[in-house]
């Protein structure tokens, strides 16, 4: 079997399906991911006019990063039994699959202000995570910033994907995999917080942005950690001498 790959650093993106690719991968320490839920959502943002006229004039000609276009594989319900065997995992959507996984921490994306509960769609979203049985929130308004500059339909914050690593354990040393990388965030998490990643997307489109997205996100590091290393205090010579 052979797919297209592509290596960056420390991240390896592969475009192909995710249940051929995954037999094929070598050490994989966590799964961390966002998959298609099977709740056939219609990715035209411009379906919602939200009063304004102009939005109402554009209604059905598909807005937004999707195009309009169904997201591949939410067509059906979402089996997650071939990643719930990975030692720590992480999977958004929960609301949508409870019934096919064990007990486990539920970690809840609050994405709206408190005077907007209960207005318009979902006020958060939940993921599960394997083991335990708590229950973490993390609010996060960032998506309203970023609407206009998303570029996949369903594009979780990159501070999202960061608390899934940071509350998974996840080490220095360990892969990530996530199987339905769509945009690459939670392989720009990765590059972010130094954890190695492994990404697969089946569609070009996504792909391609998911590459861009992530080679972008290893010029910007260095100087952040060149940033963190000028800012460390210099060791002060207390005792004259300093001995070995
Ligand atoms: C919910 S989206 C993930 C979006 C991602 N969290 C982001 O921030 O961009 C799920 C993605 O899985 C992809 N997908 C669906 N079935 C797949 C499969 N069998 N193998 C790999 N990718 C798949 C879809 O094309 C879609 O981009």
């Amino acid at each position: 079997m052979s797919f297209e790959k592509v290596t960056i650093q420390d991240c390896e993106l592969y475009l192909g399906d995710c249940l051929e690719v995954v037999e094929s991968l070598p050490n994989v320490d966590a799964v961390i991911s966002d998959p298609p839920y099977g709740m056939n959502l219609n990715t035209d943002n411009l379906r919602f006019s939200g009063g304004a006229r102009s939005n109402m004039a554009k209604r059905g000609q598909g807005g937004g990063p999707g195009g309009g276009k169904p997201i591949v594989g939410d067509d059906k319900p979402f089996d997650p039994a071939p990643f719930a065997d990975f030692g720590k995992v992480v999977l958004w959507g929960v609301n949508h699959f409870g019934e096919r996984v064990n007990v486990g921490t539920q970690l809840v994306w609050i994405k709206r202000f408190d005077h907007a509960f209960g207005s318009f769609l979902s006020d958060a979203e939940i993921a599960w995570m394997k083991g335990g049985c708590g229950v973490y929130c993390k609010r996060d308004l960032s998506l309203n910033a970023v609407a206009k500059t998303r570029k996949h339909p369903t594009q979780k914050p990159v501070k999202i994907m960061e608390w899934c690593i940071e509350k998974a354990k996840i080490k220095n040393h360990e892969t990530v995999l996530d199987p339905y990388m769509g945009s690459g965030t939670t392989g720009v998490a990765c590059v972010n917080l130094g954890r190695k990643f492994i990404g697969i997307e089946i569609e070009p489109k996504y792909f391609d942005i998911a590459c861009e997205r992530i080679e972008k996100a290893y010029q910007t590091r260095p100087r952040l950690f060149e940033a963190i290393e000028e800012k460390k205090p210099k060791q002060q010579q207390l005792f004259g001498e300093i001995c070995d």
